[in-house]
């Protein structure tokens, strides 16, 4: 596996892979890797020649009051699991390589940046969108692998390729869960047991409102504000959101499941930050 920590060494060694017609698949990470992260690297693997990931905890994307600087960061740990996986390069770039003095351009993103997400972290889609545009020309992979645990970020970086013409193949891929259910996060690493335990009931609750929309006996949203007094009187300080939205366009389901639709949610514990999702078929 190559180490690379500069955009210089970087594009050596990607032409050095396009001059042998090598097909690049990305995963863009911001470390802290779980099997999660893993799971988008075996789908890179299965589909490309040569498999790139990046670590960059990207400041741009993070709020004045989020959690930057306590991010879990634990790059030896991190480079023994892709050696491991047998990707071919990873990209460790420091802020001052991505964002050296006088960066100025920033790329707004307007589809989805007033609902889910977008709603209580302003400015994080177009932080997201600003890296990752970075990174893909400076990859230049064929194929890009995002998880659908950040279901709206996916669907960014889908009208974001689309919309200024990269020429790059997106692919979602599922959400890797902890046996009981729990979708792993790198922030996961923040819970207390108790904590933890309560984090769970977020997989319950979605679940079981899902079964009572297929069911259609009440409109979705009503059982989604049901969903949202449940997570608080089960303990959660703060639910964010908890909308039933159309899965392609994200607009949102108010009565009852027709098309492919996602149940999502942002729910705080303390201090921690938890989103989930599932999707229910009609
Ligand atoms: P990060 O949170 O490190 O996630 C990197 C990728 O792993 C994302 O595409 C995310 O959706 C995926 N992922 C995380 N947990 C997952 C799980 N349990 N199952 C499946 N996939 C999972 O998302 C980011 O970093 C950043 O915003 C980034 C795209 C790198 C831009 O900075």
């Amino acid at each position: 596996m190559i180490e690379v920590r500069t955009v210089a060494e970087l594009r050596a060694q990607i032409n050095s892979l396009k001059k042998t017609g090598k097909e690049i698949g990305f995963v863009p990470t911001m470390g802290a890797l779980h099997e999660g992260h893993m799971s988008l690297i075996d789908a890179a693997k299965k589909l490309s020649d040569a498999v790139v990931v990046s670590i960059f905890v990207n400041p741009l994307q993070f709020g004045i009051d989020e959690d930057l600087d306590r991010y879990p960061r634990q790059e030896a740990k991190d480079l023994k699991m892709l050696k491991q996986a047998g990707v071919d390069i990873v990209y460790l770039p420091s802020v001052k390589e991505m964002y050296p003095e006088g960066f100025s351009i920033l790329i707004q993103t307007q589809t989805y940046a007033d609902i889910l997400c977008a709603k209580t972290r302003p400015g994080h889609f177009d932080g997201v969108a600003t890296i990752v545009t970075k990174l893909f020309n400076q990859v230049q992979p064929d194929r890009a692998f995002f998880g659908e645990k950040d279901y709206q970020q996916l669907c960014v970086i889908r009208s974001l390729v689309r919309d200024l013409d990269f020429t790059i193949k997106i692919f979602g891929v599922p959400i890797v869960r902890e046996p009981d259910g729990l979708a792993m996060s790198s922030r996961n690493a923040y819970l207390s047991d108790r904590q933890r335990q309560l984090a769970l009931s977020l997989y319950v609750t979605l679940n079981m409102l899902a079964s009572k929309a297929l069911q259609g006996r009440s409109p979705t949203y009503y059982l989604a504000r049901e969903g949202r007094h449940l997570l608080g009187s089960k303990g959660f300080d703060k639910v964010d959101y908890l909308e039933f939205r159309d899965a392609e366009t994200l607009e949102e389901v108010t009565n009852s499941i027709k098309r492919p639709t996602r149940l999502l949610v942002a729910a705080h514990i303390g201090s921690i930050r938890l989103i989930d999702n599932i999707e229910i078929l009609p």
